[in-house]
């Protein structure tokens, strides 16, 4: 049983594969936190909660005079705000007389042999039947909000999920200004906070720092999870590595304004909360409705970062990824962006279709450019329908065109966009998010599309569902290329307009969802600007996104790593650009850390070159299945040594493994010996290339000589190994 509850002493014991998490429900019915990690087979842990009562002006819970019990001291499952808990609250309500104070009471509880979906918004999933989940009713016996907590835990992986659902059960409205999808109470603060920070160019940037006393937090208010912070962090131990240590890992399912906050109090103990971003929002909830929070996904192990981004890709693997391209061979594919920008009509991308089709690419991917009358950045977003100045013969005879070359077709969109100079805009100028009496700020010259609206999405919806459906189209790459300003909603009322960040998340959300359903074989390609948007509620609806619009190879090695902490190796869109800052082999190698493809003019490739593309194509028809299935590990890290970076990966059955390294950096002394992982000590490996036998106990203990092939800065190598008898 993954879930126990022991009525007695009233409390509560969750088990994944490896962990457990425990809590207790105190006598005045508040849950109070007492354990989360590695398995225990003892549940109760109540001797933890003297913790001293030591706290400033420590105020006494009400009901409990002298008896030494204060929210401000005790370590909450939820916490709330104006009653005695002085820190971070993970729930603050403005009821109907005004005030903030909350409060919630154990209820009731039930335990569901089921995953629960969230309405509306993307979660994990369990098809196998290998989750419970626990609901825990509580209620603010004075203001009459129902909190509902729910717990899912995984029999197959050390993971677990929360989220909380808030019903007004009373008969007047309130506004929630704080609720939280996980509140972890944890009793020291000896941990460094890992998290990924970027910009444009320059996503998710491995970043640690050791947590201090206050609050710490990454967050967006950009309207979407942003380039700058990703909706991930780590709790690593001090001391822990990649390798080893203690580390939990917290990563939002949710594509909008987050927030992830840690709060260090004056008992050196140590709460995280995460969830929605409370800046910038509020939900009014009317008498009987609810409002559900995202979810949080949770990972504890005590075997290093490693172990936990592994644990995070095997679940969002199996849990979190539903189309049917998952676990299959995706397509090779060669984008128009950097090879022709707007600057194409259709006999250059016949001919690039031509071209590449000689190299064994399967599909052309037509980028932004073919719709409206866009010939630049300036116009036409929302004018879903062909430029037939520039695909002359219109869309279905450039893809017949393109299928008679033996390729695939894909296409670009970008649907929550709409520009200025458009006829949508023109005919609607109030379907772009805006406030009254204000001018809007244009970036990258469009405006944003107001999501919250049914008939803004329909509109949407119509015009694509006519190009998809009409014409043989294989692949959607859905963009997303600037943030909200102006956050306003025609339709909603002025005491609404705090909700619509967040609304507009729930509209993406409905229209994607739509578009799934719709068509269900289309490969779907999420993109912002790059990997602006590269997160977990965006994998709920595509299996892959465009890592970053940095292709640069030595850049690109940075980006990829942090994208690793937390999602699968097979959702980085990652291409073979014309960058001959390195060479084309590793420029190859580092896009094989990824979905793979091209984003160059084929035709302005030299014989060697072409030659070359496709070795690298019969190369990833090869090991797409190690990339895709296998248990990837980051060896060299690109921000830890000045040197090289490498990384590997292991088949799940260890018979097979792949090891990449790239010179990052002129090498001041060439010996370089560096020794794999994840292997089968007892298990004979042959390197493919030179025939070399290596006990599995030898790669991972002495290590592999690679001093003739780290040696340029630029160059790279990869080593196949197979098991042998
Ligand atoms: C974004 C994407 C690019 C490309 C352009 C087109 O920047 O990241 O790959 O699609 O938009 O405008």
């Amino acid at each position: 049983m993954a879930i126990l509850f022991d009525a007695e002493k009233k409390i509560f014991k969750l088990d994944t594969a490896s962990s457990s998490y425990v809590f207790a429900v105190h006598d005045s019915g508040r849950l109070l936190h007492l354990y989360y990690g590695a398995y225990l087979p003892d549940c109760d842990m109540r001797y933890l909660l003297d913790r001293g009562y030591f706290g400033s002006f420590t105020p006494d819970a009400a009901g409990y005079v002298g008896k030494e019990f204060s929210p401000d001291t005790q370590p909450s499952e939820y916490s709330c705000n104006g009653t005695g808990d002085f820190r971070i609250s993970a729930l603050q309500i403005r009821n109907a007389d005004g005030n903030i104070a909350t409060d919630i009471r154990y209820v009731s509880h039930r335990i569901l042999n089921e995953k629960p979906a969230l309405p509306g918004m993307p979660s994990l999933r369990d098809e196998n039947g290998d989750s419970e989940t626990l609901e825990i009713t509580t209620l603010d016996q004075t203001t009459n909000a129902e909190v509902k907590l729910y717990y899912t835990v995984y029999n197959d992986l050390p993971v677990m999920t929360r989220h909380a659902v808030v019903t007004n059960t009373s008969d007047r409205t309130m506004e929630l200004e704080r609720v939280f999808s996980a509140c972890l109470d944890f009793n020291t603060m000896d941990y460094d906070m890992v998290h990924l920070y970027g910009k444009w160019a320059k996503e998710r940037t491995v970043t640690e720092r050791p947590l201090c006393h206050g609050i710490q937090s990454i967050q967006s208010k950009r309207g979407s999870s942003s380039h700058n912070h990703n909706p991930f962090v780590a709790l690593k131990a001090h001391g822990a590595t990649e390798e080893n240590g203690e580390v939990y890992g917290v990563n939002l399912i949710y594509s909008g304004n987050f927030s992830i906050e840690a709060e260090v109090d004056c008992l050196n103990a140590t709460r995280l909360l995460a969830g929605i971003n409370p800046t910038d929002f509020t939900w009014r909830l009317e008498p009987n409705e609810s409002f559900t929070a995202p979810e949080a996904v949770m990972v504890y192990t005590d075997r290093g970062l490693g172990e936990m981004s592994r644990i995070f890709h095997r679940t969002y693997m199996k849990h979190l990824i539903k189309s049917p391209w998952r676990d299959v061979e995706r397509p090779v594919l060669i984008n128009s962006w950097e090879a022709a920008y707007f600057d194409f009509d259709d006999n250059k991308l016949v001919a690039f279709a031509h071209e590449a089709a000689k190299m064994g690419v399967d599909m052309l991917v037509m980028d932004d450019g073919w719709f409206g009358h866009r010939k630049n950045d300036d116009s036409s977003l929302g004018d879903w329908y062909v430029n037939e100045k520039k695909l002359k013969g219109g869309l279905s005879s450039l893809i017949e065109r393109v299928n008679a070359e033996g390729l695939k077709f894909g296409i670009w969109y970008e649907p929550e966009m709409i520009s200025p100079d458009s006829d949508l805009y023109r005919a609607h100028p109030d379907w772009c998010l805006h406030v009254p009496n204000r001018e809007n700020s244009p970036a990258r010259l469009q405006y944003v599309l107001d999501m919250t609206r049914k008939d803004v999405r329909d509109n949407i919806f119509a015009q694509m569902y006519k190009v998809l459906s009409e014409n043989k189209i294989d692949y959607v790459k859905w963009d997303f290329n600037r943030n909200l300003t102006e956050v306003g909603s025609a339709l909603l009322p002025p005491e609404r307009q705090k909700e619509v960040m967040h609304r507009f998340v729930l509209g993406t959300y409905d229209l994607m969802d739509r578009f799934v359903k719709a068509f269900p074989n289309i490969l779907f390609e999420n993109c912002s600007g790059g990997g602006g948007r590269f997160d977990a509620g965006m994998l709920y609806y595509s299996p892959q996104i465009w890592c970053s619009d940095n292709t640069d190879a030595i850049e690109r090695l940075t980006i990829q790593f942090g994208t690793s902490m937390c999602y699968p190796i097979s959702s980085f869109g990652a291409h073979v650009a014309a960058r001959p800052r390195t060479s084309l082999k590793t420029r190859g190698n580092v896009a094989m850390c990824g979905t793979f493809g091209y984003e160059l003019d084929p035709r302005k490739l030299t014989d060697d070159e072409k030659a070359e593309v496709k070795q690298q194509i019969a190369d990833y028809r090869k090991y797409h299945c190690l990339v895709r299935e296998g248990d990837f590990y980051r060896l060299v890290s690109p921000t830890e040594n000045d040197f090289y970076c490498a990384w590997e990966f292991v088949s799940p059955d260890k018979q097979e493994a792949m090891m990449t390294a790239v010179v990052m950096r002129q090498p001041e002394t060439r010996y370089c010996v560096q020794r794999l992982r994840g292997l089968d000590p007892k298990t004979y490996y042959q390197d493919e290339e030179t025939g070399t036998v290596y006990s599995g106990a030898m790669l991972m203990n002495a290590g592999l000589n690679l001093t003739r092939d780290v040696y340029e800065d630029g160059t790279s190598v990869t080593k196949h190994f197979k098991a042998v008898k």
